[in-house]
């Protein structure tokens, strides 16, 4: 039987979308207490977003701000952030950017006053609930974190990338501003345009999905579709049908799971750091190749939604974005170990077909070419 919802049902509690919505942040926070943390890139600073928003609030609130050095996020940026937390006893942390500061943001909100180094919580121990609210302002779509309850961060000592989780990472409030995107290149809103893109197809084809998480993947799917390259092309009318399609994707994936283009995506990502979006879309082809067979129904209606083919159009949506194979000519030092990984990955267990050692060594020699043979 077709489950309706998933066995657990997080969602966003308080959700708010407009163009200049995120100039009402800090007044927003205040409802959280006095006491917060700004956390962004050094880019909101030079695009003057973060003064735009500082300047919002009443003046009342304490609010610290600690800026994300930059790259994937990892353990040693979350400890960095963590200590700031332990000085300042924050009632809040928002986040205003992309996925990686999203993740550190969320992580360390998440984590404030759990007991245990973080690299503990990151091999699996159980994370105690956090009284500290988590907000988020995303400034890409996108990666959808400001609607999972999952903060993706990489160990640099072991070089081991994966997600944790809580639902008390679920941020309290998310603010979608589509003038954000405003700042981001052709290559970022392509990139992160793909990492939606893909969130929204593996998360309608995953074995978590549910007719709730259908509707939510589908529905993203459109939007994306409808204005990605749109948004590529500097369209800012497309922006706010994106950014809802990654917010969108983000709530489905939460609840749903993704599947092999994300079992795939961690650990080359942490090996080449290369954009998530980018390695995505370069994945995303050959597992739709791989699945589609066992998916026949959904393959036909994410054709359907797209308007044609859908591995045809994904191929030439990738062509019209400039978004070439990342992998050509690089060497993969230790593919036994990728195939490892991506065989223990929870994404690629959440794949709608059973995942072999040859399906993921096939797929690798696609990416690197034949003499990349694990
Ligand atoms: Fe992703």
């Amino acid at each position: 039987m077709k489950l309706v919802l998933p066995d657990t049902l997080i969602l966003p509690p308080d959700t708010r979308l407009g163009r200049g919505v995120s100039l009402q942040l800090l007044t927003l926070c205040e409802s959280f207490g006095y006491k917060g943390c700004l956390v962004c890139g050094h880019s909101q600073v030079r695009s003057g977003n973060l003064d735009r928003i500082q300047k919002g609030g009443s003046g009342n609130a304490d609010v610290r701000v600690w800026l994300h050095p930059g790259d994937e996020p990892t353990l040693a940026h979350l400890e960095d952030l963590l200590a700031l937390l332990r000085q300042h006893e924050p009632d809040w942390v928002a986040a205003i950017g992309g996925g990686s500061v999203l993740d550190v943001a969320k992580a360390a909100a998440g984590l404030h006053g759990a007991p245990l180094p973080v690299s503990a919580y990151h091999d699996g121990e159980s994370i105690p609930p956090s009284p500290t609210a988590f907000i988020a302002v995303p400034t890409t779509a996108g990666t959808g974190s400001e609607a999972t309850m999952v903060s993706v961060l990489t160990n640099a000592d072991t070089g081991v990338k994966k997600s944790i989780r809580h639902p008390s990472f679920m941020a309290r409030l998310i603010l979608l501003d589509p003038d954000l995107l405003e700042t981001c290149s052709p290559n970022v809103l392509a990139a992160s345009g793909m990492d939606a893109l893909t969130q929204a197809v593996e998360s309608y084809c995953s074995i978590g999905a549910s007719w709730l998480t259908d509707m939510l993947s589908l529905e993203a799917l459109g939007n994306i579709h409808k204005s990605l390259e749109k948004a590529y092309h500097g369209d800012g009318g497309a922006f706010t049908e994106l950014m809802t399609g990654s917010f969108l994707a983000g709530i489905a994936l939460s609840n749903a799971r993704l599947g092999l283009v994300h079992g795939l995506a961690h650990p080359l990502g942490a090996r080449f750091h290369m954009p998530h979006g980018l390695v995505c879309a370069v994945c995303l082809p050959p597992v739709l190749e791989f699945n589609k067979d066992a998916i026949p129904e959904k393959y036909a209606h994410m054709s359907d939604v797209v308007g044609e083919d859908l591995l045809g159009y994904v191929w030439s949506l990738s062509g019209r974005m400039q978004l070439e194979n990342p992998f050509t000519g690089k060497t993969l030092r230790d593919p036994e170990s990728v195939v490892e990984e991506v065989l223990a990955s929870g994404s690629t267990k959440a794949n709608p077909r059973q995942v072999t050692e040859e399906a993921v060594r096939r797929i690798l020699r696609s990416l690197f070419g034949e003499e990349q043979t694990p």
